[in-house]
């Protein structure tokens, strides 16, 4: 028995040991905030019918969207990393053609009606949110990209972008590189991988923090 006891003494010390650093490399590093970035000209005007986090199956639509589906989750986090209660996130970006579904938006007859164009979800409890869209593609002068927006009730509403890793025009975006600190603009560009979620799908985490 006291050899137990001892045992079991030692692996709660060793247990201490190894969080302490761990708590004080946190405190060193605090969180990248998200840099905000313009809200654009292709905000939707009227929200669609259908505005949940699927944007690749529109109600009463035919067809899936045209392109690659993409998993984007993600976390809404205070500076200190906790989760922030209440948030809902709003994403809106251009189909598979690179057409906005927005009235002043070039080409709006091609728009893809089996894409959503803009989807809206409130976080979890943990501060999660979830989407399920289209890899965004380029259209003439931009590098792909989401439209993101937070809203925190009572603080307001949080807007930026988030862009893909690898792609060739990211080097010669404008906005993207208007983010001039390197450590917030590596925050807004994420890695889409393959996901086990869904055939053929890519998936993406794009954790947003706030500057509360
Ligand atoms: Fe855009």
């Amino acid at each position: 028995m006291p050899h137990t006891l001892t045992r079991r003494t030692l692996l709660a010390a060793a247990g201490t040991l190894a969080l302490a650093p761990r708590r004080t490399a946190r405190a060193a590093q605090p969180l990248v905030l998200t840099p905000g970035q313009t809200e654009g000209p292709f905000y939707p005007v009227t929200l669609p019918a259908d505005a949940d986090g699927d944007l690749v199956r529109v109600q009463g639509a035919a067809a899936r969207a045209l392109g690659t589906v993409t998993h984007v989750t993600g976390r809404v986090l205070d500076r200190q990393g906790r989760p922030v209660p209440g948030a809902a996130v709003e994403i809106w970006q251009c189909d598979a053609n690179g057409v906005y579904r927005h009235p002043r938006a070039p080409d709006q007859a091609r728009f893809d009606s089996g894409f959503q164009g803009y989807g809206r979800t409130a976080v979890d409890s943990g501060g999660g949110y979830a989407f399920r869209t289209i890899r965004p593609v380029p259209y003439p002068g931009r590098t792909p990209h989401i439209h993101v927006a937070v809203i925190v009730p009572g603080t307001g509403r949080f807007v930026t972008q988030m862009y893909v890793e690898g792609e060739p025009l990211n080097a010669r975006d404008g906005l993207l590189n208007g983010i001039r600190d390197p450590a917030a603009r590596r925050s807004v560009i994420v890695p889409l991988r393959p996901t086990p979620a869904e055939p053929g799908a890519l998936a993406g985490t794009f954790d947003i923090v706030l500057d509360l």
